[in-house]
């Protein structure tokens, strides 16, 4: 049996001065406590209290690398040595977007941010700028960043809300503090529903400035699009003049080197790319056309930020994407190919012991869940899945060795090994006998 005493004698210390006891909320939900981290190398990581994983938590997805990367760290060092922020302009703010629009499909310029919150706030002002209209229509399920003007909670408090065709009741705040009108720009719409996008894009264009999507629905079940629904997105939205957004925060540098965009074809107006991007430095970044992008260039749109493009984000983000150019983006390949195999080694473990379950897979990313449904392909069948359950399973995957989140939601990084995949395998089997 693990122990966990230092990781909870460690909260009760932290709560005496930082608030919550945890730098994120939603960190405070891992069960039988939350935990503090020793050392991590690789895929694996150590908590204070000695107990050793495979980790596919990956902090929330940026460790796409995995952990203390030797290539990432050397970069990151070599930077720090230069000087870590000036305030004046640097090389590697040149390097990176020109990197950046090498490989993003949809990138003729960029603008570089701390976080996937921020860059959202610098779309959604250069859609408004644009478009010269204020509405924003974003979808259930869906999250973008913590910021008042489009945040509904998360894990989303929209979940309970009955899908809007835009004339629909206030949308309520997502948390105490948010005021009661900051998203009364917002028009909140089910994912996935040609039809119901159509009536409203047709029906309010004069007003909507924006639609904001996940490309792939990967906050709410790793939920892929139907086929055509983001072409439809595409072709609606440049007729009605209304910028189209994909939120690639997770996807960017996850699902290809040229995110979700760049994997299934489609080119929206702008693209916020974070988390992968720096490879676990904070970094993000809104891609996009140049005719809006120019907004900046302007300065009609105003982009700020005292450690935006600071060196050691920088030298994160080239290393990050510099590892995963390598030989043509030989490692997604990898990811993909040892995801699919315990994604597949799981679906046969639910069977062999009975258990009613889904895993949807992307690439090196997916979503496993307790469910009586065949398939998870909306919302609301999502929102219909054991929660309990799971957060009772991953739990027990500590137990096993293996570091999950505790909402579903699987990473994995170049750094994984067939090894981890068996271990793993042999660990669900194990933790399936108790579930
Ligand atoms: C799709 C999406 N957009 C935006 C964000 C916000 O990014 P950050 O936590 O870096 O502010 C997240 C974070 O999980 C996300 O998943």
């Amino acid at each position: 049996m693990n122990t966990y005493e230092m990781s909870i004698s460690r909260l009760q210390a932290a709560k005496e001065h930082l608030a919550g006891g945890v730098a994120s909320s939603l960190r405070a939900s891992m069960k039988p406590t939350p935990l503090y981290a020793e050392s991590a190398k690789g895929a694996h990581i150590r908590d204070v209290d000695g107990n050793e994983y495979i980790d596919y938590l990956l902090a929330y997805g940026p460790l796409i690398l995995g952990h203390a990367h030797d290539g990432l760290t050397e970069n990151v060092i070599q930077a720090m040595r230069n000087g870590y922020t000036f305030g004046l302009q640097h090389d590697g703010e040149i390097k990176l977007a020109n990197l950046l629009a090498e490989v993003l499909p949809c990138a003729e310029k960029v603008a570089l941010s701390g976080s996937g919150t921020e860059a959202v706030m610098l779309a959604l002002r250069l859609s408004r700028a644009f478009t010269g209209k204020t509405k924003i229509v974003r979808f259930h399920g869906h999250y973008h960043g913590w910021s008042d003007s489009i945040f509904t909670s998360f894990p989303s408090s929209d979940m309970s809300q009955k899908a809007s065709t835009g004339e629909a009741a206030k949308i309520p705040p997502g948390t105490f503090g948010q005021s009661e009108n900051s998203l009364e720009d917002i028009i909140i719409l089910p994912w996935n529903d040609p039809k119901a996008l159509e009536e409203t894009l047709r029906k309010h264009c004069h007003e909507i400035a924006a639609v904001i999507t996940e490309p792939v629905m990967c906050n709410s079940g790793c939920i892929q699009p139907l086929p055509g629904y983001l072409e439809q997105m595409r072709k609606l939205t440049e007729e009605l003049h209304i910028v189209m957004i994909m939120d690639e925060v997770i996807t960017g540098f996850r699902l290809s080197l040229g995110g979700a965009h760049g994997r299934f074809g489609i080119l929206p107006d702008l693209v916020i790319i974070g988390k992968a991007m720096g490879g676990g430095i904070a970094i993000s970044a809104v891609a996009g056309k140049a005719e809006i992008m120019k907004l900046v260039d302007d300065g009609k749109v105003s982009h700020l930020g005292t450690l935006n493009g600071n060196c050691v984000s920088t030298a994160a983000a080239i290393a990050t994407i510099t590892q995963l150019s390598a030989n043509n983006g030989a490692v997604y390949n990898q990811m993909e190919e040892l995801f699919v195999e315990l994604a597949e080694g799981i679906r046969l473990l639910l069977g062999k012991h009975r258990i009613p379950g889904i895993v949807n897979q992307i690439g090196p990313v997916f979503h496993m869940m307790f469910t009586d449904a065949l398939e998870v392909n909306d919302f609301d069948t999502f929102n219909k899945r054991d929660s309990a359950k799971y957060t009772h399973f991953a739990e027990l995957m500590l137990e096993e060795g293996v570091l999950l989140r505790p909402n579903g939601l699987w990473y994995i990084s170049t750094a994984h090994q067939k090894s981890d995949i068996e271990a793993t395998l042999h660990a669900i089997d194990r933790a399936l006998i108790h579930l």
